[in-house]
C-alpha cells in the first residue's frame, strides 16, 4: 500500500463497487453461520459489518490501509459488537494459536500476495471445529473466460493493488486442511466483458476437530 492510487483510490473504488445490494446478499449468505469471536482478514471499509449476525461477540479487524480503516469508522461505530482492528497482514496475524470461533474473508485471498500463508495463518488461528466463511472471486472453469483472466491478470495486478484474478480458491482453501461444509460457486451478474471478475467461490469451510 505505498503509492497514493493503492492508498487513497482504490479503497474508495473498493467501497462502492462492492456495496451493491447483489454483493450484499452474498455477504449475509456467507457470514450469517458465524458465532463468537471472529477475525476478518482484509477488513476494508467495514462492509461487511452490517451482515454479522447476533450470535458474533467480537471482530477482529486484519486491514493495512488506512483509508479503508477511515472509511470504516461509521459502520464500525455503529456495529452491535466491538471491532478491533488488530493487525496489518493476513501472511502473520497477531493473534494466539487456537483461540477465535471464526474467520472471515471477503474478496481479500486475491489481493494477498501469499493466500496460501493467509489460510494457514487462519486455520491456525482457529479453534478445532471453528469455521471460516469466505467469499472470493478466482479463476473461472469456462476456458474462454479463464484465458482473459489469464491475460488480464497482469493489468489488473498492476492497477489493482496486486488483485489476481484467476486464483483457485477452493483449491488453496482445501490445500490449507480445511473441510468443506459448503461451497458454490456463482458468476455475478453483469455484462459478458465484467465476467474474468466475477466468477465467485462462496462458502464455509471448517478446521477439523
Ligand atoms: C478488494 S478489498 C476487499 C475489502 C473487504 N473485504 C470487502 O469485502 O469489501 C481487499 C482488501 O484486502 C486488503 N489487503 C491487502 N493486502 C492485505 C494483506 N496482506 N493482509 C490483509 N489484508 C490485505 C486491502 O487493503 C483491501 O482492503
Amino acid at each position: 500500500m505505498s503509492n497514493p492510487w493503492n492508498e487513497y483510490v482504490l479503497p474508495r473504488m473498493t467501497d462502492r463497487l462492492l456495496r451493491t445490494p447483489t454483493v450484499g446478499r452474498y455477504r449475509q449468505e456467507v457470514a450469517s453461520s458465524l458465532s463468537g469471536d471472529i477475525v476478518e482478514i482484509g477488513f476494508g471499509s467495514g462492509l461487511n459489518v452490517p451482515y454479522y449476525p447476533a450470535a458474533v461477540t467480537g471482530i477482529t479487524a486484519i486491514e493495512p490501509s488506512q483509508t479503508a480503516r477511515r472509511l470504516a469508522v461509521e459502520r464500525v461505530e455503529t456495529a452491535g459488537v466491538s471491532v478491533e482492528f488488530l493487525g496489518v497482514d493476513g501472511q502473520d496475524l497477531p493473534i494466539a494459536s487456537g483461540t477465535m470461533d471464526g474467520a472471515l474473508s471477503t474478496f481479500t485471498l486475491c489481493t494477498i500476495p501469499d493466500a496460501a500463508q493467509a489460510l494457514d495463518e487462519i486455520f491456525r488461528v482457529l479453534k478445532p471445529g471453528g469455521q471460516f466463511a469466505f467469499l472470493e472471486h478466482g479463476v473461472c472453469p469456462d476456458s474462454r473466460v479463464r484465458k482473459w483472466q489469464n491475460r488480464l491478470n497482469p493489468l489488473q495486478r498492476r492497477t489493482a493493488g496486486g488483485c489476481n484474478l484467476n486464483r483457485s480458491i477452493d483449491h488453496l482453501i482445501e490445500s490449507a486442511g480445511f473441510s468443506t461444509v459448503w461451497m458454490r460457486n456463482t458468476q455475478m451478474p453483469g455484462p459478458a466483458f465484467a465476467s474474468p471478475w466475477g466468477y465467485l467461490y462462496l462458502g464455509v469451510s471448517t478446521k477439523p476437530e
